[in-house]
């Protein structure tokens, strides 16, 4: 044992006398910095955006996962705050990194956000510090680029201070498994660091799962993304196969579900979307590639998820032609641009794509969304259109993007004249009007 005793530092995590800082206040980070909160810690959260930050001091979630009630009680108890004031990290005891991790244009990791995030920690640290690394990133980057950031102050990992990895695994709109009840694993640089770290987690996740290095958590994250995204390229391609043998894949899907060993459903759709399954495959990829290995699967799975789009627009096209239209100059409704349903992010949507795809044909878009009022695509804003009877009347065809649940799908069917279905939204609709729908 170095130089700060474990135990003391745990006593003070008991006493709650452990201030937490959360450095991002996104969808992963004001969720953490809340749950914390909620159990008795003082939590200061940074973050670079002013607006963020002024949301929170007044007691305002801009994020629908965290309730507003919640938010402005924890703020009025003094146990929440925000700054944009990065010295104040000088004040922290633990310090949990939640910033963006995209891509470059040419796939590669940007890595800007980080290393700012920790250039930041590092010119504040001290001794004692316990920080904690949650932003998905590419195995070995707690060890080769995060750690000589912090060391660089003279402060030792292990001794001195003590680093993480410890992947965050947030489903925004989940009801069932939020932050508290997502089992959380924990890597650190050296014993230590995991043991101080999980110890820090266990206060407010219900099960910590410590890991040998903050390698090992760092690829657990990226088997749970590349999962995902391989198993529901395998599925896209399914819809492919079964649209060309005229079989329907929705039909064919929940009949394997009922083996109930060795199967797990996956379902098609217009693509794959959000900050996490598109992009993280390809920060694996990257770091293989400077090893001199293919990552074959995750290549072939983004170019199976990335074609989808298109795929969406060829259906579109087909679904037209029998009633004797092309695709330029149609009128055409997208419903639902968020990545997923009962969300509010259009971050890396296949929708947009969808939309774009369409008016590089000529096709006349609007697209409706109730969580997301608002859209800057190809430099234009755009408004979601009121969802009216008048409205379906009117348009050639209706393209269903996104499965929002308060979507009545039997009355939009009826009022359409044609729709294409991509999530097969329409599943329970009456039977009389199954007609007028193209699934996928
Ligand atoms: N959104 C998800 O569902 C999800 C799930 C699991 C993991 N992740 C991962 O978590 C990380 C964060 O994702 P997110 O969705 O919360 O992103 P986000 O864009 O919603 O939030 C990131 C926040 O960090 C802030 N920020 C940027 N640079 C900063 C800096 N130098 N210092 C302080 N703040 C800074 C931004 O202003 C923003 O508020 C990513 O690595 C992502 O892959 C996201």
């Amino acid at each position: 044992m170095g130089k700060v005793s474990l135990d003391e530092i745990k006593s003070m995590i008991d006493r709650r006398e452990f201030k937490v800082g959360v450095v991002g206040l996104g969808y992963v980070g004001l969720p953490l910095a809340v749950e914390f909160a909620k159990a008795g810690f003082h939590v200061t959260g940074f973050d670079v955006d002013r607006e963020k930050v002024d949301s929170i001091n007044n007691g305002r979630s801009y994020i629908p996962d965290v309730s507003q009630d919640t938010l402005a009680e924890l703020v009025k108890d003094g146990l929440l705050s925000a700054t944009t004031d990065f010295s104040q990290i000088k004040e922290m005891d633990g310090i949990i990194i939640c910033v963006p991790t995209p891509l470059s244009k040419t796939k590669d990791p940007d890595m800007r956000y980080i290393q700012s995030a920790t250039q930041s920690i590092a010119e504040n640290l001290r001794e004692g510090h316990v920080i904690s690394l949650e932003s998905t990133t590419y195995p070995g980057t707690t060890n080769e680029f995060v750690r000589p950031i912090l060391e660089s102050s003279g402060l030792k990992v292990g001794k001195d201070i003590f680093l993480a990895f410890s992947p965050e695994r947030i489903d925004p709109g989940n009801k069932r498994y939020q932050v508290k009840n997502t089992p959380k694993v924990v890597g650190g640089i050296e014993p230590n660091s995991t043991e101080i770290v999980a110890y820090l987690y266990s206060k407010v996740i219900d099960k910590v799962v410590p890991v040998s290095s903050a390698r090992t958590a760092e690829m657990t994250k990226l088997l749970e993304n590349t999962f995902r995204s391989v198993n529901i390229a395998l599925v896209n391609e399914f819809a492919i196969m079964c649209e060309i043998l005229g079989i329907d894949v929705w039909e064919v899907i929940e009949a394997a579900s009922t083996k109930p060993f060795g199967f797990m459903p996956f379902y098609p759709g217009p693509g794959i979307g959000g900050h996490c399954i598109p992009i993280d495959p390809h920060y694996l990829s990257w770091k293989l590639k400077t090893l001199n290995y293919n990552a074959r699967f995750i290549e072939l799975a983004s170019e199976i998820n990335t074609n989808m789009p298109r795929y969406v627009v060829q259906r579109v096209a087909d679904a037209l032609n029998e009633f004797e239209k092309s695709v330029k100059g149609s009128k055409i409704l997208v419903l639902g641009v968020a990545y997923k349903k009962d969300i509010d992010d259009t971050r890396e949507s296949p929708a947009l794509d969808v939309i774009k795809l369409l008016e590089n044909k000529g096709a006349d878009v609007k697209y409706n969304d109730p969580y997301v009022p608002e859209l800057v695509l190809n430099g234009k804003t755009r408004k979601s259109v009121e969802l009216t009877e008048k409205l379906l009347h009117n348009v050639d065809c209706v393209v269903i993007t996104t499965d929002h649940s308060n979507y009545d799908y039997n009355w939009i069917v009826e009022n359409s004249k044609l729709v294409v279905d991509t999530k097969n939204a329409t599943k329970n609709i009456s039977d009389a009007l199954k007609s007028k729908v193209v699934k996928l």
